[in-house]
């Protein structure tokens, strides 16, 4: 099984290179091969020949989403690369495993999103990130198209380790009390990810996602809870805490078809005890 990991270097891509090292997977980040280059993509095929092609790359600044080049650059990366990729894939007939996110969804369901209802993006990244799905809903013919949200791993800059730096500064810290979500450790979804794939689950949508929802204050007061840190934590609304991009207020995804990832107090207590 030949696997190409493309965004090898970022937060879920280097979790991934890790729980796929066993098949010795082929990574390559921007500096080897840039998603808005098409002849950069295609020579990288030629000369891989994958078998499984996985997309952990993509444009992730939300907030600079919604200047316009941040808007141009997250539709070419987010949205038109990701329709070359599923061309390019479904012509040689390999399956496609790319990444979208619980912003597609504009937060106003009551209770979880399930993998079948309708996304209606609030901000630019979901945008972007919508048309990516699009695209590649259009042009694939085998694809795992998986939604997952509020990612925290040891690669990458995350919510998880900005409450950590800031709580050791020992100020007192705001947290949003009413945006809700599922918090989900890379490692957890990179071992999902290589279940679909050695079980050949059927092609289609899933949402991963560590289990249960909470806000992000509630996360924030859990992780110095299990770090055992005394910080002074405030609940905030959006509205005090304002940001460029606006967010979902609800954007729990509900996982309807694969067997429930553990919860998220578990996934942040293995994965604090790593650091
Ligand atoms: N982070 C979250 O909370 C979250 C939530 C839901 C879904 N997701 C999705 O999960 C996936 C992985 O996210 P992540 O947090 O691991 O992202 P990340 O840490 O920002 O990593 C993304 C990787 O993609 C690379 N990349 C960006 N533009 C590229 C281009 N034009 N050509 C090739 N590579 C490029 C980046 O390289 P550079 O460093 O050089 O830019 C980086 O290595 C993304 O699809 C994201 O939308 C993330």
């Amino acid at each position: 099984m030949k696997i190409l990991i493309i965004g090898s270097k970022g937060m879920l891509g280097k979790d991934l290179m890790t729980v796929l090292a066993p098949y010795e997977p082929i990574g390559v980040d921007r500096a080897e091969m840039d998603l808005t280059d098409a002849a950069a993509i295609l020579a990288k095929f030629e000369e891989v020949q994958p078998e499984i092609v996985i997309n952990a790359a993509g444009y992730t600044a939300v907030d600079v989403a919604e200047t316009p080049d941040g808007q141009q650059e997250a539709l070419a990366i987010n949205g038109i690369a990701v329709g070359a990729l599923a061309e390019l894939c479904a012509q040689r007939d390999i399956p496609l495993v790319h990444f979208s996110t619980d912003y597609v969804f504009d937060g106003m369901k009551m209770g979880e999103y399930k993998e079948i209802d309708t996304p209606s993006p609030l901000n630019q990244y979901g945008k972007s990130k919508l048309l990516g799905e699009t695209l590649l809903q259009k042009y694939a013919t085998k694809f795992y198209l998986i939604r997952t949200s509020w990612l925290y791993g040891k690669h990458g800059k995350n919510f998880v380790q900005t409450m950590i730096d800031l709580g050791k500064k020992g100020h007192q810290l705001t947290v949003v009390n009413d945006q809700i979500g599922k918090p989900t450790w890379t490692y957890d979804l990179a071992e999902s990810v290589l279940t679909l794939l050695v079980e050949h689950r059927p092609y289609g949508i899933y949402h991963l996602v560590n289990e249960e929802a909470v806000s992000w204050y509630d996360f924030a007061v859990e992780i110095f809870q299990q770090l055992e840190m005394p910080v002074d934590i405030l609940p905030v609304s959006s509205q005090e805490f304002s940001r460029p991009a606006p967010r979902p207020r609800n954007s729990a995804l509900g996982n309807t078809k694969f067997p429930l990832l553990r919860s998220h107090k578990d996934a942040l207590q293995q994965y604090l005890s790593t650091l």
